[in-house]
């Protein structure tokens, strides 16, 4: 089977990954509108055609938060990402090392921060939810430093669980429920079960053997729904940016009032997000809010975006619009799940490709110029 663009990775990973675990990257809250309105509103968005100006010798490089990338495109933080690929995290770690983007590891992925930086040569960025155990937090905090992350993704989008159909349908809940259906599941997907059988990385690896009280998979998930924490404020951030100490990026805006306050912490970036359509089912779709967001604090802090890119066009949209950067979820999960460390490379391949001759056909040389006057607007 060629593969061509994302869709393809996505029909081969479905293919290769348990159902309950394909699922869950595939899905959104409630009635997923918001999940899909992320794509359509970024398809929505029309490109200028250009003709006779010099496109030869493009480039992508640019920053995001100061880091030189070959690409403008990171790897979003993902929950259970090693439940896509056996050992997911490390390998798309390594992948995006070698492509030369961002990789953010989840405090909810199976591999540890330790086992990503055993296993990986630069830095990478570390995504920290906050949870009621804070000597957890405080120790995980430690921890990213220790393994020198040159990031901290803060996530705020997510006091609160927003209710995913697919998951529960799937027992995919706190606790999880194994059925003669999931053995079913695992048994028609051979490639996947004897990886997972081959590795020692098979539980969240960042809280068991950490978390007071947590040593097993049934501990670890009542430990897990009891610690998201509603009553998270802003003056939260203050001392986790103090503690932290580094360059602090805040995850899950999407409003512009919410964009002032964040912008008033000192923190180096936002990224406009509603966590892939999987929180607030209702809320608009990222890229909508990228213009508002940019126009009001685009000036004062550095704008990311994620939700939807599902090509090299979705991205150069999202800059245009003014991100300065975007991430990218869902495609690099069905990457790994289709073929692994490969698959997250064919992801960001194609995504390149599509970019760079995008960016030609809008008569433009380097992706830094993608700029509002490049769309039909
Ligand atoms: C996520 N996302 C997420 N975000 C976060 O801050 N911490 C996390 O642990 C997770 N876990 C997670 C799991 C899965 C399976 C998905 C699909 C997403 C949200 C993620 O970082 C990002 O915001 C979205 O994935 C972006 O949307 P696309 O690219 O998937 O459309």
């Amino acid at each position: 089977m060629s593969i061509l663009e994302i869709d393809d990775l996505k029909k081969m990973a479905r293919r290769r990954v348990p159902k309950m675990f394909f699922d869950y990257a595939d899905s959104g809250a409630w009635t997923e509108g918001t999940y899909r309105a992320n794509e359509e509103d970024l398809r929505k968005i029309k490109l200028r055609q250009r003709v006779l100006v010099d496109m030869s010798d493009r480039s992508l490089e640019s920053t995001m938060i100061g880091e030189k990338v070959a690409m403008p495109v990171a790897l979003a933080p993902t929950g259970m990402t090693g439940m896509q690929h056996p050992d997911g995290e490390i390998l798309a770690a390594q992948a995006a090392e070698a492509f030369g983007v961002p990789f953010t590891l989840s405090t909810m992925s199976i591999c540890s921060i330790e086992d990503v930086a055993e296993n990986t040569t630069k830095p990478f960025w570390f995504q920290l939810y906050v949870l009621k155990d804070r000597s957890f937090v405080y120790n995980l905090i430690d921890r990213a430093k220790a393994a020198k992350c040159s990031a901290l993704v803060l996530t705020l989008d997510l006091q609160i669980l927003g209710q995913r159909h697919k998951d529960l349908r799937n027992g995919l809940s706190a606790p999880p429920k194994f059925t003669p259906k999931h053995v079913w599941q695992v048994a028609t997907r051979p490639r996947w079960a004897f990886g997972m059988l081959g590795t020692q990385r098979r539980t969240f690896r960042n809280i068991v053997g950490h978390a007071k009280g947590v040593g097993d998979l049934a501990s670890l998930s009542s430990w897990t729904t009891e610690q998201f924490d509603t009553k998270l404020s802003w003056k939260d951030v203050e001392w986790i940016k103090e503690r932290w100490g580094g360059k602090l990026i805040l995850k899950g805006i999407n409003d512009v009032e919410d964009a002032e306050m964040a912008a008033r912490t000192g923190a180096d970036a936002i990224v406009v997000s509603n966590h892939g359509g999987r929180q607030l089912d209702g809320a608009p779709s990222s890229i909508s809010m990228v213009e508002p967001i940019v126009d009001a604090v685009g000036d004062r802090i550095e704008v990311h975006m994620d939700g939807g890119i599902r090509s090299g066009q979705d991205v150069l949209k999202a800059l245009c619009l003014g991100a300065k950067g975007t991430y990218i979820g869902r495609p690099f999960l069905y990457g790994l799940g289709a073929m692994g460390k490969d698959g997250v490379t064919k992801a960001l391949e194609i995504i390149r490709k599509e970019m760079d001759t995008t960016l030609a056909l809008c008569g433009k040389r380097l992706i830094t110029q993608a700029s509002r006057d490049m769309l039909h607007r």
